[in-house]
């Protein structure tokens, strides 16, 4: 009997093994959870189909979550072969890669559209197409990224995206608590993935984090997961509209020693 048993996911954003979903929706499963997963386009099916195979069959359903037809097609379908939800995982950003170096002044208005669109809009579109589908107590969580509220050089677009998401984290909760159903972000501290190394300069970033982080490591996707299994179990009852931070303490340094060599 695991943490999560008996809960029934949907795990949106795996791509490939080294997505952050992808942790997380391992986890679950050790925990006890029943899956069920969406998976962006022909590109990736395959392997979110052979993973959904070893996560004891769980359902996979097509969901490029610009297109509402296919997030109504997501809720029928969920409804007709999985059943109720008591967690969604939203984990799930897109900018295009000139939009992630240089001057945020210099983004376009196509540009500034999509990435709002599929990094924050999305959580909105998500929660309002499966909301008759959430369980009351249900949980909900978002993965962001501290560019949200500090400045992270090259992070751009994606900062102001991840501002967007974490404000519909603390709105959704409002709306959504007088069921039991909580809304929260994981702020995660950087990880090699397809996504973060669109970034520029990502491999500097990763590079800072152990010398300045209170724990002085990297986290791993494992670090994430295990903050998941927590926020989607009943450990987490009362924690609502909250953005974690599972980064070494990262987000916490003022002021870093000034020798960083
Ligand atoms: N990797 C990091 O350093 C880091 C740190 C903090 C937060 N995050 C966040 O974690 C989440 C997952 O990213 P990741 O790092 O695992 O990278 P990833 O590339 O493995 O995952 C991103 C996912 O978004 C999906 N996606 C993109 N456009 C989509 C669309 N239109 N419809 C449906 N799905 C779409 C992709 O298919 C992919 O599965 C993102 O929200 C990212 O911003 C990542």
């Amino acid at each position: 009997m695991g943490l999560l048993a008996g809960k029934r996911a949907l795990i949106t954003g795996v791509a490939n093994r080294w997505s952050i979903a992808y942790a997380i929706a391992k986890a679950f499963h050790e925990q006890g959870a029943h899956l069920a997963f969406t998976y962006q386009g022909e590109r990736v099916r395959d392997e979110v189909e052979k993973f959904a195979a070893a996560c004891d069959g769980a359902p996979v359903f097509e969901c490029d979550v610009s297109s509402d037809e296919h997030l109504t097609r997501l809720r029928d379908g969920l409804a007709e072969r999985f059943g109720e939800l008591d967690t969604l995982v939203h984990s799930i950003a897109y900018a295009n890669k000139e939009d992630l170096a240089g001057r945020v002044y210099q983004t376009s208005r196509e540009g500034f559209r999509l990435s709002l669109d599929v990094s924050a809009y999305s959580l909105v579109a998500l929660v309002g197409a499966l909301v008759g589908s959430l369980n009351d107590g249900a949980s909900i969580m978002a993965l962001t990224y501290l560019g949200a509220t500090e400045i992270v050089p090259n992070y751009n677009l994606m900062g102001i995206a991840k501002a967007a998401l974490e404000s519909e984290v603390r709105y959704l909760a409002y709306d959504l608590g007088e069921r039991g159903i909580r809304v929260n972000a994981i702020s995660a501290g950087p990880l090699k993935t397809a996504s973060s190394r669109q970034v520029g300069g990502f491999s500097n970033i990763l590079g800072v984090v152990p010398k300045v982080a209170p724990l002085k490591r990297n986290i791993s996707a494992q670090d994430v997961a295990n903050t998941a299994v927590y926020l989607a179990s009943d450990l987490s009852a009362a924690v609502t509209a909250d953005v974690h931070f599972v980064d070494s303490g990262f987000h916490a340094v003022g002021i870093p020693p000034l020798d960083l060599r």
